[in-house]
């Protein structure tokens, strides 16, 4: 993920970009994505974690939680995405939240904001949440429908206002596909309408109850001209809105040649991600799902390194570390892309495309990269430069 403002320039995730590179500098966990629960009261159609309402069986204990916040704060974690499944579903949930708090870790809260009331917005607050994440997926009837619950939009809605009221910021994400492409200017306006601070917009990735999805990936044209969008709103002085990008990193170094192109001094935001590249695998970052499992990358819950259970978090930083010191192959190789020390292409990708039941190989090519052709575009190219030998009409 990349907060693409606070990098080129300052903005409302500069704070948390400052913290996470000092973390990394130090060995420590640089961002935490903790699932907390598998546990939702949704059941939106991508969910890469198959949430449901239940309980996976070897879940951690509330005193394994506590434990594991004071592990975190031991290890010198800046910061702690409590996230899920529906976290807040979790019946000790602000036991975990007020330990966070009480250790000085910053919690940001990844939600589907259906319990946010205003007593509850006023207790985030209160244990120091400055940010919550949220997702919203398009106009209501469509938000609904892929969240299989009606009424979820309006809760949504309603919750951002009141978050707001309370001076806590909002961060709207979304999973970009196919069926929601046409709605993603109008939502981004929503956003600034609401006094939404960053919208975080995220590839889809297949796996959970996503997997196999692969067409309703929306193309790179499409990707690049979502680029083209973000930079042209960056550059108008009117508009204040952090945009991040989730599991498509090949957007960072586009970005910055737009622009290069529009004479924008981009050297402060190459030089940052010389030190922390647009896939943050390996750098510090880190996700542990609710029964305890350690992954470099919240979006593959089958690419696992161990159980912090039996593992001490400064380890698997370690462990994790190797696997960014390791080049990327092929097309993302440092023969071959100029960008590959700032980007790296998407790991986690690259590892469920090379097989999860073959061992997968996070080193792999980033088939999604926004800098090379589409797959059908490279055909056409080869079609025309290579005359039919006979037997089609085309
Ligand atoms: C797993 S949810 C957990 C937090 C909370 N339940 C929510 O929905 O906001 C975190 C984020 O992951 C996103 N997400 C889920 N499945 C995804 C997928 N297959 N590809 C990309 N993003 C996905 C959701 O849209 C949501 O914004
Ligand atoms: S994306 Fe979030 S709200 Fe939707 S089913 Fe998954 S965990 Fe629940
Ligand atoms: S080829 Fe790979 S490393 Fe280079 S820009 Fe594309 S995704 Fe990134």
């Amino acid at each position: 993920m990349a907060h693409v403002r606070s990098l080129f320039f300052t903005g409302a995730a500069s704070e948390s970009e400052a913290k996470a590179q000092a973390a990394k500098k130090a060995g420590h966990p640089s961002s935490l994505i903790w699932n907390i629960t598998n546990r939702c009261n949704l059941k939106c159609s991508h969910c890469y974690m198959a949430a449901d309402a239940h309980v996976l069986p070897d879940q951690l204990s509330d005193e394994e939680t506590i434990e594991l916040v004071d592990r975190m704060h031991a290890a010198g974690c800046p910061v702690v995405f409590l996230s899920g499944g529906e976290p807040m579903l979790r019946p000790n949930f602000w036991e975990i939240l007020e330990r966070v708090h009480a250790c000085g870790i910053k919690p940001t809260i990844s939600t589907n904001c259906t319990l946010v009331t205003a007593d509850a917005a006023q207790r985030l607050k209160d244990n120091g949440v400055k940010w919550i994440a949220t997702s919203l997926y398009g106009t209501r009837e469509y938000h609904d429908e892929l969240t299989r619950v009606p009424g979820t939009y309006d809760k949504v809605m309603n919750a951002v206002r009141t978050l707001r009221a309370h001076d806590i910021g909002v961060v709207l994400k979304t999973a970009i596909t196919v069926n929601n492409w046409d709605y993603i200017r109008d939502m981004i306006q929503t956003a600034k309408d609401e006094g939404v601070g960053i919208f975080y917009i995220c590839d889809l990735i297949t796996s959970g109850r996503s997997e196999g999805e692969e067409a309703l990936r929306i193309s790179k044209e499409q990707w690049r001209e979502l680029c083209d969008f973000i930079v042209d709103d960056m550059l108008d002085p009117e508009s204040h809105m952090e945009y991040d990008i989730g599991a498509i990193p090949s957007t960072i170094p586009y970005i910055a040649e737009k622009f290069i192109e529009r004479g924008v001094d981009v050297s402060k935001g190459l030089e940052r991600l010389s030190l922390f590249s647009a896939c943050p695998v390996g750098q510090g970052h880190m996700a542990i799902n609710s029964e305890g499992m350690i992954m470099p990358c919240q979006f593959s819950q089958e690419w696992t390194v161990g159980n912090i259970r039996d593992m001490e978090i400064e380890d698997a930083v370690k462990l994790l570390r190797s696997l960014d010191e390791q080049p990327s192959e092929g097309q993302c190789a440092p023969e071959n892309c100029a960008y590959t020390h700032i980007c790296r292409g998407c790991r986690v990708k690259a590892w469920m495309r090379t097989g999860a039941e073959h061992g997968g190989d996070s080193r792999a090519e980033d088939f999604s990269c926004i800098l090379s052709k589409e797959a059908g575009e490279r055909d056409q190219d080869l079609a025309a430069a290579v005359p039919c030998q006979g037997g089609c009409t085309a």
